[in-house]
């Protein structure tokens, strides 16, 4: 009602090349910024940022989540999310959350969408 969203960006690197370096390949990592517990996923093709609770259950996606066919699978059940959409490929289930990625010459950096009222950000 009041107030409006606005993106707070967060640090998580000081490089693309620290990321690279601490982010194996096709592995979800369990990651926290800003209070929220988010996972991240380094791929062939970029970066993935989303919640770390599975959509389905609400189950770790960082205990052996994995990348296959431009899509990332929860270990619990193998349900899978498109990369680009967020969007659940088979079964119906709800969408995940994608968390904005910024690579600057400053660092890696996250982006948490926060609603911003007449005192300060909530
Ligand atoms: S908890 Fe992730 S697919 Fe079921």
């Amino acid at each position: 009602m009041f107030g409006r969203k606005e993106t707070q960006w967060y640090l998580l690197f000081s490089s693309e090349q620290k990321a690279i370096e601490n982010l194996p390949e096709n592995k979800v990592i369990e990651i926290e910024v800003a209070g929220k517990e988010l996972s991240i996923l380094r791929h062939a093709a970029g970066y993935f940022v989303t919640n770390n609770k599975c959509p389905h259950q609400g189950l770790p996606l960082s205990r052996g989540g994995f990348c296959e066919n431009g899509n990332i699978v929860c270990p619990f059940h193998r349900y899978s999310w498109d990369l680009k959409t967020g969007r659940e490929t088979r079964r119906n289930e709800a969408n995940m959350e994608i968390y904005p990625i910024k690579i600057t010459d400053e660092g890696f950096f996250i982006g948490i969408e926060r609603k911003r009222g007449l005192f300060g950000i909530w």
